[in-house]
């Protein structure tokens, strides 16, 4: 039985005018030269400030078509604004903003079936939006897991299900809320869905929850500690997934590249609140 190999990257933070997590993008695009991995997905927030800064979303689009790969993206917070009010950037999510992306990166929510796998790609942040395109994306995801025909099936989504609880309550920036939580988590038990692999956190996890496997992706671009106290198990690092997925089952592994550089932001997170913030830096290309 053959194996793919699929890489998940996330959390990129890339732009023209703010340049500083170029770097490990250059030393990704070369570790994917060597690895030429089946196919890439792009867990949000590609871009420093999207929701905020069209030019990102421009500059963004650009990087990830110099992949050697095939490659599909959802978006992040970064990306599109977060979900409304967006007490934190003060950008939420609105029609505007998500038709900036659309018009760039395509659908938002899509279905990549690959081998014996099913992968479905989600917004986040549409999700309690109020947008009316929320109802289209749940209509799509019932469809997407009523009609798999016997594939296993992995949910991509920016934001994680839980951060340290599945009960836990409250609507943090930081995961999916409540009502969201426990809808998805309703249709993971139901179509036995084996894998939910996200970002946003900047860091990498592997947990569990009953039969499914809920995989936080590290960024490629910078680590914070927004929230201190997520369990021991976390690996505060920058880097990327690789899974090889071989008939229904998978394997995965955490790879951090000798080239990454691990940029860490909590002096400037505790001083200024967010990596937006930042005043531009212009990078030069690589030599
Ligand atoms: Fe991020
Ligand atoms: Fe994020």
């Amino acid at each position: 039985m053959s194996i793919l190999n699929i890489i998940q990257v996330s959390d990129m933070h890339l732009s023209r005018g703010w340049g500083y997590f170029q770097d490990n993008w250059e030393a990704f695009i070369d570790a994917m030269q060597v690895e030429r991995p089946d196919f890439i997905f792009v867990t949000g927030d590609m871009c420093f400030n999207g929701a905020k800064n069209e030019d990102d979303l421009t500059y963004a689009l650009s990087q990830l078509e110099r992949l050697p790969a095939p490659w599909r993206a959802i978006p992040g917070n970064h990306d599109i604004g977060d979900t409304s009010p967006d007490l934190r950037l003060k950008g939420p999510i609105t029609t505007a903003r998500r038709t900036r992306y659309l018009r760039r990166f395509g659908l938002d929510f899509w279905v990549e079936d690959l081998g014996d796998w099913r992968f479905i790609g989600l917004n986040a942040q549409l999700m309690e939006s109020g947008l009316a395109a929320e109802k289209l994306q749940m209509t799509h995801l019932s469809n997407a897991l009523a009609r798999a025909d016997g594939r296993a099936i992995a949910l991509l989504i920016h934001k994680p299900l839980y951060l340290h609880d599945v009960g836990e309550t409250g609507r943090t920036l930081s995961s999916m809320w409540p009502k969201s939580r426990k809808r998805l988590l309703s249709l993971c038990k139901q179509y036995r869905v084996k894998l939910v692999a996200s970002g946003h956190r900047h860091c990498y996890r592997s947990t569990r929850h009953a039969g499914t496997r809920l995989i936080w992706a590290p960024p490629t671009s910078f680590i914070n500690s927004l929230v201190p106290s997520e369990g021991a198990q976390l690996t505060r690092r920058v880097g990327y997934v690789h899974y090889r997925f071989q008939g229904r089952t998978f394997s995965h592994e955490l790879v951090e590249p000798p080239r990454f550089i691990n940029h860490d932001l909590r002096n400037w997170m505790s001083a200024n609140g967010s990596s937006t913030k930042l005043p531009p830096l212009l990078k030069g290309a690589p030599l």
